[in-house]
């Protein structure tokens, strides 16, 4: 049984998320995802739209995923590699050009995955703003509304 490990915070899921947890899973036998709290969040200067039980709940629910643990602190890690015999921990490579997690090359395989082009929550965000004073946010139209319209 090969086991990866990666970190995040994976708020308001996207395609980008589905793909690396897809590449990640595909590297081993079992997935563990730890997931950024809202307090360690907020050291990292990120303000979540889903809270940590929300953002817990849809990863589980994802095939490739089979456990949750929680990311409360840059310092867990060899401790969470231990305790869960994590033999690849996975970083989007956001992070291959630092040298933050070479100290974790003595521990686990360290493998970094291109991170999909053209999405973020930070662009679904930005972007969903920019619509609202157009469209107001609560009429920025739904596939529902699409059908509706349709069949009318
Ligand atoms: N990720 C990815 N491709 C993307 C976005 C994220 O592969 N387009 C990966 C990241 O590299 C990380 C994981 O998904 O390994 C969780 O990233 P997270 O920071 O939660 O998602 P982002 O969409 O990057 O969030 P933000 O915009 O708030 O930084």
């Amino acid at each position: 049984m090969k086991r990866v490990l990666t970190y995040g915070t994976f708020d308001l899921l996207h395609y980008g998320h589905i793909r690396l947890l897809k590449r990640a899973k595909a590297l081993g036998d079992y997935l563990i995802v730890a997931l950024s709290t809202e307090e360690f969040n907020e050291i990292k200067g990120k303000k979540t739209y889903h809270n940590y039980e929300t953002r817990k709940e849809m990863l589980e629910a994802i095939r490739y995923v089979d456990l949750v643990i929680p990311e409360e602190n840059w310092e867990q890690k060899i401790n969470d590699i231990e305790k869960y015999q994590v033999d690849v921990v996975v970083m989007g490579s956001d992070w291959a050009g630092s040298d933050k997690f070479n100290y974790l090359d003595d521990y686990c395989e360290m493998v970094y995955l291109d991170r999909t082009d053209g999405i973020s929550t930070s662009k679904i965000k930005s972007d969903l703003k920019l619509q609202a004073p157009i469209n107001g946010v609560d009429q920025i139209p739904t596939s529902k509304d699409d059908k509706k319209q349709k069949a009318s």
